[in-house]
C-alpha cells in the first residue's frame, strides 16, 4: 500500500495502471475509518484490480465551522486499518492541494438538495459534489463505492454523474451497524458515554416504524418516530421523513409506487447522527 499526498504522484502510478488496462475502484472517505468504510474497501478490492482510498476532511461541505474543527482526524490509525485491506493507494492531500483556489462551482441538484440534509445543512451537497467531482477527475475510477447510510448523498452523487456525464459506476453499499444496531459513523467516536448508551434507540425506533407502517399512514408513522426519539431523553430529532427512493419526494400514501426510505437525523448532544431504513412495500 502506498500513501500519496499530491495529485501528481497519484496520477503517475494510476497512469501506469491504466496503460496496463487495470480496473480502478475508488472509496472516497474523510478518514476516522470504521468497519463501514472497510467493508467498502473490501468490496472495491473484490471487484477491481486496483483500489484507491482517499482520506480528506473536505472543508467545503461543512456548513458549521465547529463541526469541521471537531471532525475526528486519525490518519495513522486509518493507515494501519487500510494495510489489512485490499487497498493499493491512499490519497491523503492537504486542503491546498485540493483547493489551490476557492472552488466557485455551483451545482444544481433541483429538488434533491432542498429536502432533509440539504434543507438542514445548506451548501453541504454542493461541497460534497465539489470534492467528489475533483476526486473523480483525479482518480478516473471505473467504480466508486458509497455507503447507503448517507442515502441522500448517494442520490446526489448519481445526479452529479449525470450532470457531468461521468461514466464511473456508483455502487451503493449496505449500512454496517454496531452489534447494538447503531449505524457505524466516524462521528460515533465523538459521543459521550451517556449519548452512546442511548444512540442505539435510533435504529430500534426505526424498526418499530416499519412495524407501525402496517397500521399507520406515512405522516402518522413520521410523527410517532419523532415523538419516540424525543421522549428517549438525550436525543433530539431534527427530522424524520419517508421519501421515494429516487425522487426523495415525501411519500403521502403507502400505495404510491416505488421503494420508500425513512431517513432520520438526530442530535445526540452536540453530535448529529443520521440513519435510514427501507419500507418494503
Ligand atoms: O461520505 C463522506 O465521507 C464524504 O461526504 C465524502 C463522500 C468522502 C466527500 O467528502
Amino acid at each position: 500500500m502506498k500513501l500519496f499526498k499530491t495529485i501528481k504522484q497519484l496520477q503517475e502510478v494510476l497512469g501506469g495502471d491504466r496503460s496496463n488496462k487495470l480496473t480502478v475502484g475508488f472509496v472516497p472517505t474523510m478518514g476516522a475509518l470504521h468497519e463501514g468504510h472497510l467493508s467498502l474497501v473490501r468490496r472495491a478490492g473484490a471487484e477491481n484490480e486496483r483500489v484507491v482510498v482517499s482520506i480528506f476532511v473536505n472543508p467545503t461541505q461543512f456548513n458549521d465551522p465547529k463541526d469541521l474543527k471537531n471532525y475526528p482526524r486519525t490518519l495513522d490509525t486509518d493507515l494501519t486499518l487500510l494495510a489489512s485491506c485490499p487497498c493499493d493507494y491512499v490519497f491523503a492531500p492537504e486542503p491546498e492541494e485540493m483547493y489551490p483556489e476557492p472552488d466557485q462551482r455551483k451545482f444544481d441538484f433541483g429538488s434533491l438538495e432542498r429536502v432533509m440534509e440539504g434543507k438542514f445543512r445548506p451548501g453541504h451537497f454542493n461541497g460534497v459534489a465539489q470534492v467528489v467531482s475533483k476526486l473523480f477527475d483525479i482518480v478516473s475510477p471505473d467504480r466508486a463505492y458509497f455507503g447507503r447510510k448517507d442515502f441522500q448523498q448517494y442520490s446526489i452523487i448519481l445526479k452529479m454523474c449525470q450532470l457531468l456525464q461521468l461514466d464511473t459506476a456508483i455502487i451503493p453499499c449496505d449500512i454496517v451497524r454496531e452489534a447494538d444496531g447503531l449505524a457505524m459513523s466516524s462521528r460515533n467516536s465523538l459521543l459521550t458515554r451517556e449519548h452512546r448508551a442511548v444512540a442505539p434507540q435510533i435504529y430500534l425506533i426505526l424498526q418499530e416504524a416499519i412495524l407501525d407502517s402496517v397500521s399507520f399512514t406515512p405522516a402518522e408513522v413520521a410523527e410517532r418516530v419523532v415523538g419516540k426519539i424525543n421522549s428517549v431523553g438525550l436525543l433530539q430529532a431534527e427530522y424524520f421523513e419517508i421519501v421515494n427512493e429516487h425522487t426523495l419526494e415525501p411519500v403521502n400514501s403507502w400505495e404510491e409506487p416505488g421503494t420508500k426510505v425513512g431517513c432520520i437525523a438526530v442530535f445526540a448532544g452536540a453530535v448529529r447522527l443520521i440513519d435510514n431504513v427501507i419500507f418494503d412495500k
